[in-house]
């Protein structure tokens, strides 16, 4: 009885001790930082950085200086709007000092430039990074593998027209939206296979190189829309698993459509083509691709509003079956007005066969 007393007793010791160790996260003296603002999250006493109003480089160094009671931070925030940057344009190797943090949101700055090792100290701690709506003109994309945490990256809207092979076990999320020119090889992905989320919008891309996403084993949402795409070739959207809910390819200049230019997706798919020149649905081409929807009973659809369709006899096949013209969304037209849903089926069965 003595015995067990003296356990649970060891035992409440070691639970104290363990919530001191947990509680220790603390914030540096809060003159010492300005013009960041240090906060502690009072449910989980994680302590969080806002350097928001930082307003050059030489500050920034010297706040990463002051004595820091802890160094294991969650998040760093350092946002400025659209009007208003934060006027910083390079982060040189070392600014943060031992300081890590989980998260990283580096936002509607003026950088243009990050050095090669200046996040290599959160190699064990990054999870999230956002560097978004800035103007860098390049990322280290080989340090990716050094952060076995890392699950979520965007570098999208900055000045960025080269990104080098990714290599990532863990990445979930990347997005490289809305840099504009921006250029990648054919094994670009081939080493991120966990993405579940990719978006290369508005990159002004003129073609998918063919089998780009052949190791893509969880992906799924791909977001193509607004580049410059006209044409798509067999195997350009060549998906390993199934995977994919959805994908976007809106906004493109899409005239031509080849056959096997889709594979490897389910009949959940939506695939979003709005707002192309796809005239002709040929139904090589296609009639497989409606077909995977109605054959795997699924919900899928394709998008085609706000393509100039020709309604003649080469789109008959889709409009007399009503089996796929199911899986068809609802706002697609001819290109003299008329919805799809509104031509007669029988027409097509008598003159075009
Ligand atoms: C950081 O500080 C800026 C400027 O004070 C503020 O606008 C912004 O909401 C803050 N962000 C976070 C995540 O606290
Ligand atoms: C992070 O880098 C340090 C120093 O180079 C190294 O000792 C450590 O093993 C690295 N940690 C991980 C998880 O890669
Ligand atoms: C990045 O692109 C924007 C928009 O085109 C431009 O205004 C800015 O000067 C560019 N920045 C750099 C560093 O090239
Ligand atoms: C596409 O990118 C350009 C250049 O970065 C930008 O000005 C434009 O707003 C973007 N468009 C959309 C719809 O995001
Ligand atoms: C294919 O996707 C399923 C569902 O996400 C996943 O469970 C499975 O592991 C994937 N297959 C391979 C070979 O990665
Ligand atoms: C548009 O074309 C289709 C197919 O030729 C035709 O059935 C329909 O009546 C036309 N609509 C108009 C408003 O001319």
């Amino acid at each position: 009885m003595a015995a067990r007393f003296i356990n649970v007793f060891v035992l409440v010791l070691m639970v104290r001790q363990w919530t001191v160790l947990v509680s220790a996260e603390e914030c540096p003296y809060y003159m010492d930082i300005l013009p960041c603002v240090c906060t502690q999250d009072k449910e989980t006493l994680e302590v969080d950085l806002n350097c928001s109003r930082v307003v050059d480089i030489e500050q920034l160094k010297q706040i990463f200086e002051a004595e820091f009671p802890s160094i294991n931070f969650r998040e760093l925030t350092m946002d400025g709007t659209a009007e208003d940057p934060v006027p910083l344009d390079y982060l040189p190797d070392g600014v943060f000092g031992p300081v890590t943090f989980r998260k990283v949101n580096i936002r509607y700055t003026n950088v243009q430039d990050i050095g090669d090792n200046v996040l290599l100290h959160l190699n064990s701690t990054l999870e999230e990074l956002r560097l978004n709506d800035n103007e860098l003109l390049s990322f280290p994309t080989a340090d990716l593998p050094h952060f076995p945490k890392l699950l979520f990256l965007d570098i999208s809207s900055n000045n960025l027209t080269f990104i080098a092979d990714l290599h990532s076990l863990t990445l979930n999320s990347l997005n490289l939206g809305q840099n504009p020119g921006l250029f990648f090889t054919t094994e670009a992905f081939v080493n991120v296979p966990n993405l579940v989320d990719l978006d290369i919008g508005n990159c002004s891309l003129k073609s998918l190189q063919p089998n780009l996403f052949t190791e893509q084993w969880f992906l799924a949402t791909l977001n193509l829309q607004l580049n410059h795409i006209t044409e798509l070739d067999a195997s350009s959207l060549n998906f390993p698993n199934n995977s994919l809910n959805e994908i976007i390819l809106s906004g493109n200049q899409i005239t031509t459509v080849n056959k096997g230019f889709i594979s490897g997706t389910s009949g959940e798919l939506y695939l979003v083509m709005m707002e192309n020149q796809l005239q002709e649905l040929r139904q090589e081409v296609w009639q497989p691709v409606f077909q995977a929807m109605a054959d795997d009973g699924g919900r899928g659809f394709v998008v085609l509003d706000g393509n100039p369709l020709v309604c003649g006899c080469s789109i008959g096949w889709l409009v007399a079956s009503e089996h796929l013209l199911k899986h068809l969304a609802k706002g697609a037209k001819c290109n003299n007005g008329t919805s799809i849903f509104s031509l007669d089926p029988d027409y097509y069965t008598s003159n075009c066969y």
